[in-house]
């Protein structure tokens, strides 16, 4: 079995944080989504795979290498245009051959990994097993409609109305009998071969997809409020590990990280929370479920409840909390006079200024 995980795409709902970046490396915990992924494929004992890649090949590139890293063996497919995920699947089709598959969607986050789910489809071996979780607002992804019995019996691409409050999960486990299917269909109405229609395309030739419906899974619709709940929920699973320098004027509360090559100053870190390492925190408070990445100064601030990329630097902002805060960023305090805030932001960013 193989595994193609898709790391295309323009990631538009995360803006301004994709703008510069690949949306399957936006950090959870200070590590990049698509690694969570990668090591979910590993870890259920599945070492060949493609990975699909657009615009931002470089970068992924980059960041995943060969694959020794994950125990992986890693090909890349290129995909000139960010056709769909059901193209996808069409240019890595000589990559794939026959052989039954696990496609990831690389900026997926499924808590507890997907060991379970690969074992169960070798077990049954159907045709498709595509995964479902309940979620809020279900429009902006694939919809199942399930009947009584829980057997799928109508999928829908981001309906206006949706039928059920039950979202596909970008994983889905194929056999070859996917390859017909993706020939078959024909471009929606946002211009893409959607995977979607590919599934509803076997289910109406009656092949056997059967679904399996998880719980602990994120993705990124573009709400910060949901990347800090994922990020939350990594960090409570983390245990204390310090590495860094923590010097005796501060202390560090809990479950904390302090990666090698941090630095501690005069601080007081309460966990959960992971600071990178070249990273500098001096003459502030971190608090619960805060994720500083490489390479930051945090100096006279106090941060809860947020993610920082990497080389940014906060001095004497004060109170920080419920933020995401990009790569290279800087906050730092106005001149006492005039009282004015002073703003240089990218496009799309969001500022939430108390006054
Ligand atoms: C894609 C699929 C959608 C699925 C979602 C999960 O959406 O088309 O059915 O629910 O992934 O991440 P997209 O990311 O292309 O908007």
């Amino acid at each position: 079995m193989k595994a193609l995980v898709l790391a295309g795409g323009a990631g538009t709902r995360l803006r301004p944080i994709t703008h510069t970046s690949a949306k399957q490396l936006v950090p959870v915990a200070n590590k990049a989504v698509l690694f969570y992924g990668l090591e979910s494929i590993a870890a259920a004992g599945i070492t060949d795979v493609g990975v699909v890649v657009g615009d931002t090949a470089e970068e992924i590139r980059d960041a995943v290498g060969d694959g020794s890293a994950f125990g992986l063996k890693i090909t890349y497919v290129p995909q000139d245009r960010p056709l769909g995920l059901a193209h996808a699947v069409l240019v890595a089709r000589d990559y794939l051959g026959d052989d039954d598959f696990v496609m990831y969607l690389g900026d997926n986050f499924v808590v507890g990994g997907i060991t379970g789910l690969v074992e169960e489809f070798r077990g049954n071996r159907p045709d498709a097993q595509i995964l479902l979780t309940r979620v809020k607002d279900p429009r902006p992804f694939g919809v199942a409609e399930l009947d009584g019995a829980g057997r799928v019996v109508g999928l829908e691409e981001k309906p206006e109305h949706p039928r059920s409050d039950l979202a596909l999960v970008g994983v889905y486990l194929f056999t070859p009998v996917i390859h017909d299917a993706v020939r078959a269909i024909t471009p929606s109405r946002r211009g893409e071969l959607e995977i979607t229609h590919a599934v509803q395309h076997l289910i109406d030739r009656r092949a056997d997809v059967r679904c399996t419906v998880i719980q602990g899974y994120w993705k990124d619709t573009g709400n910060v409020a949901d990347m800090l709940e994922v990020n939350r929920t990594v960090l409570e699973g983390m245990a204390r590990r310090i590495d860094g320098d923590v010097d005796h004027a501060s202390e560090t509360v809990g479950r904390v990280v302090v990666e090698a090559g941090a630095r501690i100053v005069n601080s007081r870190i309460v966990g959960p929370a992971v600071i990178g390492s070249g990273t500098v925190v001096e003459d502030s408070y971190v608090g619960p479920f805060t994720s500083i990445a490489e390479n930051c100064r945090v100096t006279d601030s106090e941060l809860e409840f947020s993610i920082v990329l990497r080389d940014s630097t906060i001095h004497g902002a004060g109170r920080i909390e419920s933020s995401l805060i990009g790569r290279h960023v800087e906050v730092t305090p106005a001149p006492s006079v005039p009282s004015a805030h002073r703003l240089v932001l990218g496009d799309h960013s969001k500022v939430q200024i108390h006054t």
